[in-house]
């Protein structure tokens, strides 16, 4: 049987909105034949003292510090990688970055070359930075010459959720919001979108 091809989902999360998110994108991989969806957390940077441990964030942090952490062999490893953070004023979390700031040997090697690449994001208002932590999130990949693969208007949910530059969710100023339809279809078809297109390109691939 042929190896099928792997989508990573790389996410980080606090309140649980955008694990959410990364597990609706996990479920639209699942969809396209010949694919498997490997889901990671990054590793949380800041420093415990600020993060309220309330009820709901130990709830959250029981079911994200289960999932393993994301490797550099576990980027190398997979044909297309989904990233997905919340929003911190604007761009992706410092455990998120820090996770691409130790891809520097991989990026001499141009082992992410070509890889198929995208992403989402979790922001507390509709406008408070979500297509530019999608940016930001991008900015990487780009960077590894990977290959960025945007939803785009693909599915009618992204006329009325996300962006086009990839799938989003709002979760309110007490951050108790939950997605709503829309934002988890554009979440499932953001995964399903990779995975075809990562899908397609692993039939003829070329070396570098
Ligand atoms: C330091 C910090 C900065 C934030 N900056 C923004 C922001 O610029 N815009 C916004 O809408 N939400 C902002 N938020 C809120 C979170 O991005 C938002 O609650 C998100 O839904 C959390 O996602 P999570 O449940 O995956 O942790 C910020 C939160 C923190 C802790």
């Amino acid at each position: 049987m042929a190896k099928p091809v792997q989508v990573l989902i790389v996410f980080d999360t606090r309140l649980g909105h955008t694990m959410n998110l990364a597990f609706q994108v996990a479920h639209g991989v699942k969809m396209v034949e010949g694919c498997e969806a490997v889901t990671r957390r990054v590793v949380a940077q800041e420093p415990e003292s600020i993060i309220p441990r309330d009820e709901d964030y130990e709830r959250v942090r029981a079911q994200f510090e289960p999932i393993e952490a994301c490797s550099l062999a576990d980027l190398e490893a997979a044909e297309a990688i989904v990233t997905g953070s919340p929003t911190r004023f604007g761009v992706m979390t410092h455990g998120m970055k820090a996770l691409w700031d130790a891809t520097g040997e991989l990026w001499q090697r141009k082992a992410l070359y070509g890889k198929v690449g995208s992403a989402f994001c979790s922001t507390s208002t509709p406008h408070g930075g979500q297509e530019m932590t999608i940016w930001s999130l991008l900015l990487p990949m780009m960077h590894h010459g990977m290959l960025i693969c945007p939803p785009g208007y693909g599915d009618p949910s992204y006329f009325k959720a996300a962006s086009p530059y990839g799938a989003t969710q709002w979760s309110g100023p007490d951050s108790d919001r939950d997605m709503g339809p829309n934002e988890e279809q554009a979440a499932i078809f953001l995964g399903r979108r990779v995975a075809e297109v990562a899908r397609q390109l692993s039939l003829a691939p070329v070396a570098h």
